[in-house]
């Protein structure tokens, strides 16, 4: 891979899946540490799918999770899929799983979606109330979370951002529900304004199946998939991949 691009696109390649998830926890820290020191909290938006377990088992390692003032830890849900908490699909259930429940947060740090299952429209409004509750703005200002985690999925999307779907035109609001017809299914997503916003954007995406889509996304015509659109208005933007998911660059 020419160095350009990993410079221009701020690429990290890592040996492989483990090395992969251990440099984000390692990078996790270390920004958590900066934003505490700076600001007295660390705001994150995680995401879900199968890609982040890896990183937040080895987050929630007594040696990694050691270094983390979880108490100034605030923890919002990217994306969710429109099924009960209880559900193998759940992000938060999985999260909770692999994280949340095996690290010392204050649970009021914890901003969950109510009853994702249920009607989705209001979900999302519940869900853009609580946030607005909790970074207090005013008129147009946008929140600006410190740690933003992005999957990349096979067909270029990332949060619940899939191409054609409707939530790709919103411009306003923080967080919404998304008709994607390709699931036959609505999700819940944050939106591009909330998502370019962050202080860092981390990309965490890995295996030889997404090296096509990966290598189109960061090298081919803009416009084409929903995480190409994704921009680091005010901040920093990370492509954490590991060799497999890099082979075509
Ligand atoms: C979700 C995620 C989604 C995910 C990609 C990649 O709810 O599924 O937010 O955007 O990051 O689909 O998923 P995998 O990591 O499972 O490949």
């Amino acid at each position: 891979m020419q160095t350009s691009l990993m410079e221009t696109k701020n690429i990290s390649v890592f040996e492989n899946y483990d090395a992969l998830v251990a440099a984000t926890a390692d990078l996790f820290v270390k920004l958590a540490e900066d934003a505490i020191k700076e600001r007295g909290k660390f705001v994150t938006s995680l995401s879900g799918g199968s890609t982040p377990k890896g990183f937040y088992s080895r987050l929630a390692e007594k040696e990694i999770a050691s270094r983390v003032d979880w108490s100034k830890v605030v923890v919002f849900f990217g994306d969710e899929r429109t099924v009960p908490y209880t559900s193998a699909e759940s992000n938060q259930r999985m999260i909770t799983e692999h994280l949340l429940s095996k690290v010392a947060l204050n649970r009021e740090n914890v901003f969950a979606l109510s009853d994702p299952d249920m009607d989705p429209k209001q979900t999302a409004i519940d869900y853009e109330r609580t946030m607005h509750e909790f970074f207090r703005l005013s008129g147009d200002e946008l929140p600006q979370f410190d740690f933003m985690l992005l999957g990349l999925g096979d067909d270029g999307h990332t949060a619940s951002l899939f191409p054609g779907s409707p939530a790709l035109a919103e411009t306003r609001r923080w967080f919404v529900d998304n008709q994607v017809e390709q699931l036959n299914s609505v999700r819940l997503t944050t939106t591009y304004p909330v998502i370019n916003n962050s202080r860092n954007i981390i990309f965490l995406a890995s295996g030889k199946g997404k090296a096509g889509v990966l290598k189109d996304v960061l090298t081919g015509p803009e416009g084409k998939y929903p995480s190409q659109n994704v921009k680091a208005e005010n901040g920093k933007l990370y492509w954490y991949l590991d060799k497999d998911i890099a082979s075509e660059l």
